[in-house]
């Protein structure tokens, strides 16, 4: 396949408060991998999130569920309104953002969540941990992303009771914990199950089928087990014993961002949603209003999400790799505030594109060769 022959579409998501100026960002340093790259990239900026509801009256608009679906790929930023009080939070759950967010994943059919969480080298003093504790901390957090509490009926609110539940069903075990020990196996080959099964049934279920699993055709991937409170204490204890977790939606959700902290900063966590026909590329922090309109929102998580998004989605190992190391040069020199350096958003940005630059001649595509007859 003729790589620069083909246009791909990205579904862009910018979101609320920090989301467009991390997207921006974005779009800015990918403009330089994929001029480089030869890929033809056509980005379609969707209303998605709170600032749709204010727009469009939906958070998830109708036209955008279509635009999503006819995407190569999206690119999402961070949506939601301020923790507390706000007109946002006081919709109805069925109209609120972050149901848009799980209303997408849904409907894209990601159940894998991948969350990487790296100290690269050269990067250790920017952990709040000890050098020595940090160095090489090289983890992959598997969380399954469409199942488990954050969909399982019934759910409700009433005057004096609130109720969620957690259902795991066998194929939706059975396919996180495949995708677990298929990953390991290119990995360091070591998947660690996380897991309340000690108190809760759908854990010693998840547990049970995770074994089986591992029994049925992955016997040469080393597999063990934490109960999730331990695993938090573990995570940031010893971050280097950890190769592959595999756990639920919920317990995903917590242990990476307390995993965040590794690196140094939530800002600096990628994901890609993937397993079903359109991957989804965001990072893991939210739309932080904190900070937003300063100028000094942290792009690496959604840079790296971006170089996922070219592993993962356009076959591009060269342009993400090229990404990511101009991502770690600009660290290395000067991170920005939130990692204790002085860049805001914007010189960042440049210090990763000055980076790239630097690296382009390496990544200009060969030649393409005749057509074959
Ligand atoms: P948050 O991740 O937005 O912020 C937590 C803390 O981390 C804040 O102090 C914030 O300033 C900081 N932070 C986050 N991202 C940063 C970045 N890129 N650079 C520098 N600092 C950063 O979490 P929250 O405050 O609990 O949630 C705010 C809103 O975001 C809520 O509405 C929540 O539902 C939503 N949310 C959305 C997503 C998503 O869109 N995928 C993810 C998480 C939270
Ligand atoms: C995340 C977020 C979302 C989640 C929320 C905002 C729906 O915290 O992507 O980690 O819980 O999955
Ligand atoms: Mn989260």
């Amino acid at each position: 396949m003729n790589r620069a022959s083909e246009k791909r579409t990205v579904a862009v998501l910018a979101g609320d408060f920090i989301g467009p100026e991390v997207v921006d960002a974005t779009l800015e340093v990918l403009d330089v991998v994929t001029a480089a790259r030869g890929l033809d990239i056509e980005y379609v900026r969707l209303p998605y999130g709170g600032n749709a509801i204010e727009s469009h009256g939906e958070a998830f608009p109708q036209a955008t569920r279509e635009a999503v679906n006819r995407a190569d790929a999206v690119l999402m930023g961070s949506v939601g309104g301020p923790v507390g009080d706000h007109p946002w939070n006081r919709l109805p759950r069925e109209q609120r953002v972050e149901t848009a967010i799980l209303a997408l994943r849904k409907q894209l059919g990601v159940f894998a969540n991948l969350r990487p969480v790296q100290v690269l080298p050269g990067l250790e003093r920017l952990s709040p941990l000890r050098e020595e504790r940090a160095r090489g901390t090289d983890m992959l957090i598997l969380r399954e992303l469409t199942g488990g509490i954050y969909f399982g009926k019934p759910s409700f609110v009433e005057q004096d009771r609130g109720l969620s539940t957690m259902v795991y069903e066998r194929h939706e075990v059975e396919r996180i914990a495949r995708l677990a020990f298929e990953t390991a196996r290119r990995r360091r080959g070591r998947v660690t199950n996380v897991d309340k099964a000690n108190v809760l049934d759908v854990s010693q279920f998840w547990r049970d089928v995770v074994v089986e699993v591992h029994q049925d055709g992955y016997r040469d991937v080393e597999l063990d087990h934490l109960y999730v409170d331990n695993a938090a204490m573990q995570v940031v204890r010893d971050p280097r014993a950890f190769d592959v977790l595999v756990m639920g939606n919920l317990f995903g959700d917590i242990i990476s961002d307390l995993a965040a902290v590794i690196p140094g900063s939530l800002g600096v966590l990628p994901s890609a949603s993937l397993g079903g026909t359109v991957g989804l590329y965001e990072p893991i922090h939210g739309s932080a209003p904190d900070i937003a309109g300063k100028g000094i929102a942290n792009p690496v998580g959604t840079m790296l999400s971006a170089a996922m998004m070219l592993r993962y989605s356009f076959d591009d190992a060269v342009g993400a790799t090229a990404l990511e190391q101009a991502v770690q040069a600009a660290l290395a020199e000067d991170p920005t505030v939130d990692l204790g350096g002085t860049r805001g958003t914007a010189a960042f940005t440049s210090a990763v594109k000055d980076a790239l630059r630097t690296a382009t001649p390496d990544l200009t595509p060969p030649a393409p060769r005749p057509a074959q007859v």
